[in-house]
């Protein structure tokens, strides 16, 4: 099983694959998740990414498509693959497909998650992450039982550099321009399926699991 979520910042994209690698157990590539633990270790991918990532800027294509590739020659994709954030742009979405075909590989499916932009307002500046495990948060939507702290690990939960409201409003325009082209990449290819991503996160895990299931 093959998968991309595609959707805009705060569209449900983590939520969703959180719950998708737990029921179909295919492992989750998250470029955000990459950067940020590159930037979190100091490496020079961090370093460089940093520049872009805290600005709410796209990493530049070459960079995010090297370590995209790198990540998917791993032994565990064999299986199959959820992408998550990545492509994100039609260059990303080219080199994507061709490293496939040179792995004799492709794309089942790809899910768009569709929200409008002012609930991605609310969601980004409410949301709030666990520090040990990575689980993801909202303080009025999904609040942990214990304020601050991960239901799942008892984790410190943190708000990220970039869902300040300044730079949420930048990473929003900057990713809904990219966006319309890659919708027609997918959908000329007859692989785009919308999901409504305003429902309830049960509710979008359901539809998303239905979809997937008339794949596996
Ligand atoms: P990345 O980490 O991918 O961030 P993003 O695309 O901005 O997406 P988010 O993680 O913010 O949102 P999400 O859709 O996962 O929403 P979530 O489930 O958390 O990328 C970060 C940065 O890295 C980019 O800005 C860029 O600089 C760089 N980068 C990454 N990939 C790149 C690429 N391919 N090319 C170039 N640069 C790249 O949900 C949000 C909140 O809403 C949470 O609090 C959640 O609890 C809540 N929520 C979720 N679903 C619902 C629901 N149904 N109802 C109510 N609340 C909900
Ligand atoms: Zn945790």
């Amino acid at each position: 099983m093959q998968v991309i979520f595609m959707g805009l910042p705060g569209a449900g994209k983590g939520t969703q694959a959180e719950r998708i690698v737990e029921e179909f157990g295919i492992p989750h590539i998250s470029t955000g998740d990459m950067f940020r633990a590159a930037m979190a270790e100091g490496t020079p991918l961090g370093l460089k990414a940093k520049e872009y990532v805290d600005r709410g800027q796209l990493v530049p294509d070459e960079v995010t498509i090297g370590i995209v590739r790198e990540r998917l020659s791993r032994s565990d994709t064999k299986k199959g693959f959820l992408l998550d954030g990545f492509p994100r742009t039609v260059p990303q979405a080219e080199a994507l497909e061709t490293a496939l075909d040179e792995m004799g590989r492709k794309i089942d499916v790809v899910i768009h998650l569709e929200v409008k932009r002012e609930t991605l307002l609310e969601r980004l500046t409410g949301r709030r992450i666990c520090r040990s495990c990575g689980a993801t948060y909202h303080v009025i939507f999904n609040p942990p039982k214990e304020e601050g702290k991960c239901d799942k690990c008892g984790g410190e939960l943190y708000q990220r550099a970039d869902d300040s409201v300044e730079t949420v409003a930048t990473r929003l325009d900057v990713n809904i321009r990219q966006q319309e082209p890659l919708l027609r990449f997918y959908e000329t290819r007859g692989l785009l399926r919308s999901v409504n991503g305003e429902a309830e996160i049960d509710e979008v895990f359901a539809q998303i699991s239905n979809i997937l299931r008339g794949v596996e």
